[in-house]
Formats: structure tokens, sequence, C-alpha cells
């Protein structure tokens, strides 16, 4: 597994393989890597010849008040479970100067999404999604894939990063796979070391009022309100956390729906505060004729 930290190294790189005819795999990351992690890396090898994961803990999609400066830090432990993988080829770990060579000021360039990052995390995290894209964007020229593969335990993101290298025409193909859960159904995260036991045993209320929701849609329910009223009874009973949002949108211009259509497709997401643990999650709908 080739350990590659500088952008210009990381072009080479991936050039000789697409001469060679390989097909690229880029899996990004910002390292405190979980099995949800591990998911996507082996899916990427399932699809491509060649498998890039980029560890990158990225300033730009942090807020003033949120946690880049104690966001999990554990390079040697990841690359050595990449490496028992056996499905990684090469890791892209850019050092901050690297990849933001002016630092954050000096960043005259930023890839902006119009009205999709209105709604859900994009609400409550100014400037989240706007970092993110240019991340994504500065990873995507530094190792130049042909698929990008990503969570959709992380919807919002999955579907503005999807609209992204279609409006831009990036030619690059967006894979999303499905979240990966502990067995309790809790969605893996990073952010899940930070629960305390009381709250790691109160989490997994959240996946399972998303699925209640989800089943009153397929009953025939229409009426969001009355989904989102459901869920957060649900999570109240039982769980002590403060809900940021419960919403539930269609997925193209991720904008929340009046009424539930027959034949669409709709996302229910929800984030949760936990003490100070943000933790978000969701379900797609496939909403069929109903009963
Ligand atoms: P990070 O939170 O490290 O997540 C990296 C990738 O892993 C994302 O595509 C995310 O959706 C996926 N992922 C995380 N938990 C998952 C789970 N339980 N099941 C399936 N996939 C999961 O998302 C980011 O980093 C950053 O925003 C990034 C895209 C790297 C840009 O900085």
């Amino acid at each position: 597994m080739e350990i590659i930290r500088t952008v210009n190294d990381m072009q080479a790189y991936a050039d000789q393989q697409r001469c060679a005819g390989n097909k690229l795999a880029l899996v990004p990351t910002m390292g405190a890597l979980h099995h949800g992690h591990f998911a996507l890396a082996t899916h990427a090898a399932e699809i491509a010849e060649h498998v890039t994961v980029s560890i990158f803990v990225n300033p730009t999609q942090f807020g003033p008040n949120e946690d880049f400066g104690s966001y999990p830090r554990t390079v040697p432990e990841d690359l050595a479970k990449l490496e028992a993988t056996r499905s990684v080829d090469a890791v892209f770990l850019p050092a901050v100067e690297e990849m933001y060579p002016r630092t954050r000021a000096g960043q005259k360039a930023w890839v902006r999404i119009e009205d999709l990052d209105k709604h859900l995390c994009g609400r409550y995290r100014e400037g989240h999604f706007l970092g993110v894209t240019t991340v994504v964007t500065k990873l995507f020229n530094a190792c130049r894939p042909h698929v990008g593969v990503f969570g959709l335990k992380d919807a919002q993101q999955f579907l503005i990063l999807r609209r992204m290298v279609e409006d831009l025409n990036a030619g690059i193909e967006l894979v999303g796979v499905p979240t990966v859960r502990e067995k309790d159904g809790l969605a893996a995260s990073s952010r899940n070391v930070y629960l305390t036991p009381e709250e790691r045993r109160q989490a997994p209320s959240l996946y399972r009022a998303l699925q209640m929701g989800k089943a009153v849609i397929e009953r025939g329910e229409r009426n969001p309100e009355a989904v989102k009223r459901l869920i957060t009874a649900h999570i109240n009973e039982n769980a002590g956390c403060k809900i940021q949002y419960v919403e539930v949108v269609e997925t193209d211009e991720i904008q929340p729906v009046r009424q539930i259509e027959n034949g669409s497709e709709v996302l229910i997401a929800l984030a949760a505060f936990f003490g100070d643990t943000r933790l978000i999650d969701n379900v797609f709908v496939d909403v069929n004729a109903g009963p």
C-alpha cells in the first residue's frame, strides 16, 4: 500500500494507473476509520481495479464552534487497518498546508452548490457543505478517480456531491453505499466514541424511530407532519437527547415535501445532540402506491 502525501505525487501516481488502463476509485475520509469506512473500501475494490483512500480532516467544513480541533485523529491505526483489508492500493494523506497552501483566507476558489444546502444539516451548519464540495473537488483533482465512493449515512452530502459532478460535467461516477450499523441499529460513526454508556444505550432509538416513520409511509401515511410527530415522540420517550431536526425531503432538490407523493422517493433525516455529541441518521423510502 503506497502512502502519498503531496498533490503532485498523487496526480503522477494516478496518471500511471490510468495509463495502465486501470479503473480508479477514490474513497474520501477524515480518518478515525470504523467499519462504515471499510465497507466503502471493500465496495470500491469490487467495482474498480485500483482503490485510493484519502485521509484528511478538512478544516473548511467545520464551523467556528465545531469539533475540528478535537476531531479524532488516529492515522497510525488507520493505516494499519487499511493495510490489513488488502482492498486498498494507495492512501492519500496530505497535510493541511498541502491542500490549502494559501490558508483558508487565501483560498479564492470555492465550489458552491445552490439551494441543496438550505435544509437538513445545511440549515444548521453554515458553510459546511461549501467546505465539503470544495475539498472533494480538490481530492478529485489530486486523485483523478473514475469513481467516487461515499456513504449514504451522510445522505445530504451524497446528494449534493452527486449534483456537483453532474452539474460540473466532472465525468466522475458517484456510488452511494448503504449505512453500516452496529448490531442494535446505531449508525457507525467516528463520533460514537464520545457517547457515555447511558447515551450509547439510548442512541439506537434514532434508527428505530426512522424505521417507524418509514413503516407508516409504506402503510399509506402521506402527511409528512404526522410522520415527523411519530418520530419525534418515539425519540423523546426513549432518549434524553435534544432533537435538532426531523425532516421529510424529496431527494433531488432536498426540499421538504408538503405531501408524500406516490411513486416518489423521500428521505427521512434527523440530527440530535446527546450532550455535545451530534448524531445524524436517515432512511430513504421508495413510496409505493400505498397499502
Ligand atoms: P467521514 O465522516 O470520515 O466519512 C467518510 C465517508 O464514510 C463518507 O462518505 C461517509 O458517508 C462514510 N460513512 C461514515 N459512516 C458510515 C456508515 N456508518 N456507513 C456507511 N458509510 C459511512 O464524510 C466525510 O468524512 C467528509 O465530509 C469527506 C467526504 C471526507 C470530505 O471531507
